[in-house]
């Protein structure tokens, strides 16, 4: 079964940050806030993915695609939500994130949000656009989420179990609908050149994104009195597997731009299922859903 596909629910979990140290991976500031960039991205990334996808549901013409589309909008809301609860907590912990996050909320809903168009063929463009760069970005989400379920050096160097739960339950789900982006987009357009280009500007936006991030944290962390973050530190990284390593993320370009790319072919649903089956955030929501009904 371990690439079955599985109805897509979301699990209403949630998380208690009073016991996360600022430096959740202990003695390694750059690699707990490169992965912390997630907190400032995704809130903004998976809400603008929500609401792109709104306006597509009436678009799609393949019933089991409709009921996949919804349950990805219901699984992404909730990502965004408990990556913003994250916020405060590091705002206590004396890392302000709220100048960084303008700038994301900005490139979303600015750069990448809904432009007064004439109903027809540009709004429909710019709309496929937003699909496919959602279908890139979704090849990265779950390639995270598949490494961070296997990132057993995490578990090695006692990382904080609260923020390990939350990395993994988002990761597991991020498996678990990894199709869903990909085939929303073959559906509606499927170009090959859009896939291409989307892929590029996805591509160096992360990158970008991602960079600033760990730079804005490394710099504005106050335990820290000459934080960096270079792309030496990101390598080192990747090599301990603290972090994903600079050749995995390499050859995950040309699995996207492969004519024949499916991302079935990518990490492990059966793995994934295993690991909401016992997250304790997940396990909890399941419990408190079920005492409701
Ligand atoms: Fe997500
Ligand atoms: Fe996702």
């Amino acid at each position: 079964m371990s690439n079955t596909r599985v109805p897509l629910k979301a699990r209403q979990v949630s998380f208690a940050w009073d016991r996360t140290p600022l430096h959740w991976l202990p003695g390694d500031p750059f690699a707990t806030h490169t992965i912390n960039v997630l907190h400032l991205l995704l809130p903004a990334g998976e809400r603008w993915f929500v609401h792109v996808y709104k306006q597509v549901l009436p678009l799609i013409e393949d019933e089991r695609l409709r009921a996949d589309v919804i349950g990805f909008i219901g699984q992404e809301a909730m990502h965004a939500q408990a990556h913003d609860e994250v916020l405060p907590h590091l705002k206590e912990l004396g890392l302000d994130p709220t100048p960084y996050t303008a700038q994301v909320d900005w490139f979303f809903e600015k750069l990448l949000g809904d432009r007064t168009l004439p109903p027809g063929k540009a709004r429909r463009w710019w709309l496929m656009e937003r699909v496919a760069l959602i279908a890139a970005i979704e090849h990265y989400t779950a390639f995270l989420g598949n490494w961070v379920l296997n990132a057993d050096e995490l578990d090695r160097r006692g990382a904080d179990p609260t923020m390990l739960d939350l990395l993994r339950w988002h990761g597991a789900e991020e498996v678990e609908h990894r199709s869903v982006a990909f085939e929303l987009f073959e559906h509606l357009d499927g170009g090959y050149r859009r896939r291409v280009r989307t892929w590029a500007t996805a591509f160096t936006a992360l990158v970008f994104l991602w960079q600033r991030g760990a730079r804005f944290f490394m710099e504005n962390d106050p335990t820290l009195l000459d934080g960096k973050a270079t792309f030496k530190e990101f390598h080192r990284g990747g090599k301990q597997g603290v972090l994903p390593s600079t050749g995995a993320m390499v050859r995950s370009i040309p699995r996207y731009l492969s004519r024949g790319y499916h991302p079935s072919q990518e990490g492990d649903t059966a793995q994934a299922v295993a690991y909401l089956a016992a997250s304790p955030a997940a396990t909890a929501a399941e419990a408190r859903t079920g005492a409701a009904r």
